[in-house]
């Protein structure tokens, strides 16, 4: 074989299922043909390339997965960040007029433009920190047309090459206009708003915040079905402030993900694990709201898997980063250097039910990283240096971000 790239002298971190642990291959050799990874191996066995990097020795892991944003809004809100600073809780502020209700007029009144470029900007930066798959809800417009215009600026600013862009619809609240009709307004999004996205193929799953405060049980059940009815994949955040009783209805519905879970009983764990829901852990948003941690050891013990995402959000974690959420994880959640690298690869591409990323295993999208660092806890360990520890970022096998020092020969 001919390739059209080996990186060579790598300590290559496959994440292959195949394979032990996190599939290290040590003194390892990867090549790419076709924007795909053609062969995983021993150095000394590389086959022949067009295109040969050095990697010094140095490690070379999957491109990371961003499973869960809402990476598309205008506006910030610094200001509830002083007030919760300050001692203020996150639904106190939320009740108070703030919240995701404050990011609406914002974004309502963006351009679509405006909103592309803010995304654009957004996904540059996540790309800069290692990400070359990210999910992006919409959410911050709340009525069928503007949810629908929010995923068209999705589509809009995915076109570009890198990072993949994976668009959901989020029934993030009632909106505030109305929530005297709020029953109307969840069959309208039952009825019309899905439909219609899924017709357009706008988004290929559908998310509902059930919690305190957003959707009831009995509302994100309505949701959800109509989704699967539509074709859609599901998933939910759930747990984050009160137990809805919401994880158990994604275990019943096979979900790809349930997110957050602060609260969550132990017979829901139980559950998940036995429908394969993957559990989206969101470290920098629990602790930015001083929530409790949730119950890793029992998910462990279970055997859900675990991802882990920023949640990238105006309000909970103003974060593009996934190895600050790795820190996080490892720090904060207690999980271990190994199931961090999971949670940002592998199982952050089964909550997303994209086989074809999270892994360097041969057929896999050749998206990956080239650091300068050999260990893979040195990426957790040093927080906060992610994009000076990353030499290059390759999507489908061509470099999308690099430093200035030269990597290829
Ligand atoms: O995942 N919990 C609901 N949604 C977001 C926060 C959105 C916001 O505050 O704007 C989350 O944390
Ligand atoms: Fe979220």
């Amino acid at each position: 074989m001919n390739a059209d790239l080996v990186i060579r002298n790598a300590r290559v971190l496959t994440c292959d299922p195949a394979r032990v642990g996190l599939g290290m291959v040590d003194r390892g050799a990867i090549a790419i043909r076709g924007g795909e990874v053609a062969w995983v191996g021993p150095d000394a066995d590389r086959p022949g390339a067009t295109r040969v990097v050095d990697a010094g020795g140095r490690l070379v892991t999957p491109g990371l997965v961003d499973c869960h944003t809402h990476a598309i809004f205008a506006g910030d809100r610094a200001n509830e960040f002083a007030m919760r600073a300050a001692g203020r809780s996150y639904l106190e502020i939320a009740a108070a007029g703030g919240g995701i209700g404050a990011t609406l007029g914002p974004t309502r009144a963006a351009s679509d433009e405006a909103l592309v470029a803010m995304l654009r900007g957004r996904l540059d930066a996540a790309l800069a920190a290692g990400t070359t798959t990210i999910e992006i809800k919409s959410g911050y417009d709340l009525t069928l047309a503007g949810e629908q215009r929010l995923l068209r600026c999705i589509a809009a600013a995915g076109q570009r090459p890198a990072p993949r862009c994976v668009p959901t619809l989020l029934a993030h609240l009632v909106p505030p206009e109305r929530v005297a009709d709020r029953g109307a307004f969840v069959l309208e999004v039952c009825d019309q708003l899905i439909p219609r996205v899924a017709a357009d193929e706008l988004a290929t799953s559908v998310d509902v915040y059930c919690d305190e405060g957003a959707f009831t049980l009995a509302e994100a059940r309505a949701i959800l079905g109509a989704a699967k009815a539509a074709g859609l994949a599901v998933r939910g955040h759930v747990g984050q402030f009160a137990d809805l009783g919401a994880a158990e209805l994604l275990a019943d519905l096979g979900a790809l993900s349930a997110d957050h879970l602060e609260q969550v009983s132990d017979g829901a764990i139980a559950r998940l694990a036995v429908a394969g829901v993957v559990a989206v852990m969101l470290p920098g948003a629990c602790v930015q709201l001083r929530l409790p941690v949730p119950p890793v050891g029992k998910l462990r013990a279970a055997g859900v898997p675990m991802a882990i995402a920023s949640d990238l959000n105006p309000g909970s974690s103003y974060c593009e980063e996934l190895p600050l959420q790795m820190w996080l994880a490892t720090t904060h959640y207690g999980m271990t250097v190994e199931e961090a690298w999971l949670g940002v690869t592998r199982h952050a591409a089964k909550a997303l039910g994209m086989p074809r990323v999270g892994t360097l295993e041969t057929g896999a999208h050749a998206d990956l990283i080239l650091w300068g660092c050999e260990d893979p806890a040195t990426v957790p360990y040093r927080y906060g240096a992610a994009t000076s520890l990353i030499e290059a970022v390759y999507v489908g096998g061509i470099a999308r971000h690099a430093t200035p020092r030269p990597v290829e020969t």
